[in-house]
């Protein structure tokens, strides 16, 4: 039998049911980076921290990041038009564990942790991040529950020695080199 045919067959049948919970369990086992998706004016700052969030193409420089459609920080961002993506450290699980809601602090007052300054958007950065993108957004697509934002780079900082923090496992951790 061709391989053609084979997707043919593929494609007749009905694809079995996805259970969430094994979905959710494969998922858990991959290591994903951990960010702050920030955006503000000179009155009002949001944040929260998302793992959704990669680099889309380095010419033109892009990044992707997604956000579910009930976070608090999705109004504010699309009306200013612009977000940083500040990737964290070694160092910043607590960072990370204030802007994901989990030691209850919300709103502008999550800001009150880390150290914040702006670049080229006005969105607020975190000065010591591992790598941080300043971006405009692009544009916007849409999934059933999270809006998929791209944003286009104006500003690039980056730290030089630190390890990167990553989330897998439910656990924040820092790999060692090989
Ligand atoms: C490690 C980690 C990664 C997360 N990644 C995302 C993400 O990519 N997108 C998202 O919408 N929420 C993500 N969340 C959940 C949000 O951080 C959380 O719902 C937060 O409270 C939303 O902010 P809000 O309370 O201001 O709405 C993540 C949480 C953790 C702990």
């Amino acid at each position: 039998m061709m391989i053609q045919d084979t997707i043919k067959i593929a494609e007749q049948m009905d694809a079995p049911p996805i259970d969430a919970q094994i979905f959710r369990a494969a998922m858990k086992k991959v290591a994903t980076p951990v960010t702050i998706i920030a955006t503000g004016n000179a009155e009002i700052r949001h944040g929260m921290t998302a793992s959704a969030v990669c680099s889309l193409s380095d010419q033109p420089p892009m990044i992707l990041a997604c956000v579910n459609r009930n976070s608090a920080i999705l109004p504010h961002l699309r009306e200013n038009g612009c977000f940083s993506a500040n990737f964290l450290a070694e160092g910043q699980a607590e960072l990370a564990q204030c802007f994901a809601g989990m030691t209850k602090i919300y709103g502008s007052d999550r800001f009150n942790h880390g150290a914040w300054t702006t670049l080229a958007t006005g969105a607020p950065v975190l000065t010591d991040a591992l790598s941080v993108f300043d971006c405009r957004l692009e544009c916007e697509y849409d999934s059933p529950t999270h809006a998929v934002l791209v944003g286009r780079v104006e500003a690039i900082v980056k730290e030089g020695t630190t390890r990167a923090l990553v989330y897998a496992s439910g656990q924040f951790s820092f790999p060692a080199p090989i």
